[in-house]
């Protein structure tokens, strides 16, 4: 019936506007979630999420309750959080162990744990001469129709066909690789939980604002300058203060202009990486007893490579953004058209000392938490867009900054110099979207 009432989606969509319909028509979000969040490679969680037999993390894909379990084979399976006998959820809680197999708390049929139908109470009896039984896939808990997992993050695709993890990643692959990279042993393990914040906004404009790097200086300055004020006074009074301070500092110190130095690359699929601003080579003591142990572990040549990679933010479209030299990440989770859950999870570098651990969670308290200022600002922000949009005011956003000036090459846009702070990320998004739903 959208179909019928919007018979030309794409004309919501120039290459430097959109309407404003996009973020606030409930039927076009059921659109989107139908041809973009459930067809596409959506993160799950971290395998460490799951470590022993039978553990389990609820997940949300598009308008999907699924759970990650790990079987015992250690293989990770994603399978519909549903039971198919009468529908019951199969695990109410967000997590845990569900045993050698899930029991329904309904009617006790039970499953293995990659959904596998295992019995039925009183089966022979109870089904003989019926369709139901073991031989029945409909008897089976649902799979994700495909499950990959590249170094420790599991993605999952509804849709049986499109392209493969590493296809749809391209470039935005190098968000997994710079985490794992920084650690010692390649791999980082996740923080058990993570702070879950509902912003009352639509899901594009959180992500839109996540590589709007002229954002930063505006809407976070008094923080900054705060931030700034504090750090000075330590410095004076000890002669250095803490690096973070200088996580927030820095949002007074780097001006528009100084933004405008820095890049964003472009990709296919939506995806999008900003470069610079957190070359983070402290040369403390702490940085430099990760440095031996790293050094150790790679050799000097590797380790240079591992830590020269410059990067301050990947966007994997349509749903998570990575600050990987930080080990961070955000998950968006669509719940309405205007309302969005994030899950905002941190890592440590399995084999780093304990201090590099620290800094990573000073950052992710003092910058991406819902308590910080920075988070707040930003909420504040997205609440009023999505305000603004839903009123008779205008009929369209504008991602005009910049315009004219992309550099085209093999297939990626990048950003001309000194164009750091341009709308090329949402154009770029807003494309993607646009090719997604014309399904
Ligand atoms: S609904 Fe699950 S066993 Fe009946
Ligand atoms: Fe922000």
């Amino acid at each position: 019936m959208l179909q019928e009432r919007i018979p030309d989606l794409a004309k919501y969509v120039e290459p430097d506007r959109v309407r404003r319909e996009v973020y606030t028509d409930p039927e076009i979000f059921e659109l989107e979630m139908q041809r973009i969040h459930e067809r596409v490679w959506i993160y799950c969680g971290h395998e460490s999420q799951v470590p022993k037999a039978g553990d389990y993390y609820t997940v949300q894909i598009g308008r999907q309750p699924l759970l990650m379990v790990r079987g015992s084979d250690g293989k990770i399976n994603v399978l519909y959080n549903r039971c198919p006998h009468r529908g019951n959820m199969m695990c109410g809680d967000r997590s845990g162990n569900t045993g050698e197999f899930f029991r329904c708390s309904y009617h006790a049929w039970t499953f293995k744990h990659d959904g596998k139908l295992r019995s039925i109470p009183m089966m022979e009896s109870g089904y003989a001469g019926t369709r139901y039984g073991k031989d029945n896939p409909d008897c089976s808990m649902k799979k994700a129709a495909r499950v990959e997992n590249y170094r420790g993050f599991v993605f999952a695709s509804l849709a049986a066909d499109g392209p493969s993890l590493k296809e749809f990643l391209g470039k935005a692959i190098v968000a997994f690789d710079d985490m794992c990279d920084r650690a010692p042993k390649g791999e980082v393990e996740v923080v058990p939980n993570c702070f879950r914040v509902i912003q009352h906004s639509n899901w594009k404009i959180f992500l839109e604002n996540q590589l709007d790097a002229l954002h930063p200086s505006v809407v976070h300055q008094s923080t900054g300058r705060a931030a700034h004020d504090i750090e000075k006074k330590i410095e004076n009074k000890t002669g250095k203060a803490p690096l973070s301070y200088h996580m927030l500092s820095a949002f007074a110190t780097v001006t528009i202009d100084k933004w405008d130095n820095f890049q964003t690359l472009n990709y296919p699929y939506g995806h999008c990486i900003l470069t610079g601003y957190m070359g983070l080579r402290p040369t403390d003591p702490d940085t430099q007893a990760y440095d031996k142990i790293m050094i150790k572990a790679y050799g000097k040549k590797r380790f240079e490579e591992i830590v020269a990679v410059n990067i301050h933010h990947v966007l994997i479209y349509p749903g998570l953004s990575v600050q990987s030299p930080l080990q961070q990440l955000r998950a968006v989770r669509p719940l309405g058209v205007d309302r969005t859950l994030t899950e905002i999870w941190h890592f440590r570098l399995k084999g780093a000392p304990e201090p590099i651990y620290r800094r990573s969670l000073a950052y992710y308290n003092l910058v991406n938490s819902p308590a910080t200022l920075i988070n707040a600002d930003d909420l504040e922000n997205f609440w009023k867009c999505h305000q603004g949009l839903a009123s008779d005011g205008g009929d369209w956003v504008s991602f005009g900054r910049h315009f004219g000036h992309d550099i085209e090459k093999n297939g990626a846009v990048e950003t001309a110099p000194n164009c750091g702070t341009s709308e090329a990320p949402m154009r770029g998004q807003m494309k993607a979207w646009a090719e997604y739903m014309r399904g």
